[in-house]
């Protein structure tokens, strides 16, 4: 499959993921983005004028390595003439992925693991965590000291809106459960919490590593 079909394949629902960074955008500004797990997702380059992207699978690998039709589909699908730059990186984001520390203003972290755990050191101070729950890792940022829940992201009629509203009412488990590291590590799955949004975005409050 080439980089055209494996985009028109994660693209199934048209313009989703594009209205998803719209408004993320909106909300963030225009900051440099890590996007760790991003199999071919490239939707934020449609938006924002620096992503950069990490996978460890073979496929993803050689979607980016088709660069010109990558840079093809990110310019037919930007709104803005700006021309925009992307870079992956094929690794184990669990591992050191070579990128300096606290030089990106937006993490991505959607259905792959947990990126908060291993990326936060990427953030910049002020810098925004955007994460949903599926696989843990809204929990795993829970817990992490450094990141505050600043809004979430809620999907209504295939729109995108963010809120800023009653955060203290989310983020509530449906029954008791002990959440820890290593609960979530064991699960590898999300908690079910009695308000569910698409998707969090947290602030890196202070970098203190
Ligand atoms: C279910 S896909 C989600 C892709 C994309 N984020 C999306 O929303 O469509 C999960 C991706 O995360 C990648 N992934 C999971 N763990 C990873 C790790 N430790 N390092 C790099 N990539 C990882 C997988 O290779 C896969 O491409």
């Amino acid at each position: 499959m080439d980089a055209r079909a494996m985009w028109a394949k994660q693209d199934r629902h048209p313009g989703d993921r594009k209205r998803l960074f719209t408004a993320v955008k909106e909300f963030t500004g225009d900051v440099p983005v890590l996007y760790p797990g991003s199999y071919v997702d490239i939707a934020p380059s449609f938006l924002f004028s620096s992503v950069t992207y990490a996978d460890m699978d073979r496929r993803a690998a050689r979607f980016f390595k088709e660069g010109a039709a990558v840079s093809a589909i990110v310019a037919e699908n930007r709104d803005s003439p700006e021309p925009a730059d992307w870079s992956f990186v094929h690794a184990d984001y669990s591992k050191d992925l070579g990128l300096e520390d606290q030089s990106f203003g937006l993490l991505v972290s959607l259905w792959s693991g947990f990126v908060s755990e291993h990326c936060t050191r990427y953030l910049q101070s002020g810098g925004w965590l955007l994460a949903n729950s599926s696989h843990g890792d809204v929990a795993m940022a829970s817990l992490n000291k450094e990141l505050t829940l600043v809004a979430v992201v809620n999907s209504r009629s295939g729109d995108y809106q963010i809120s800023k509203k009653k955060l203290d009412s989310y983020l509530k488990p449906k029954k008791p459960v002990e959440i820890t590291g290593d609960t979530l590590h064991q699960s590898q799955r999300g908690i079910a919490y009695t308000k569910s949004p698409f998707a969090y975005i947290f602030r890196r409050t202070a970098a203190t590593r």
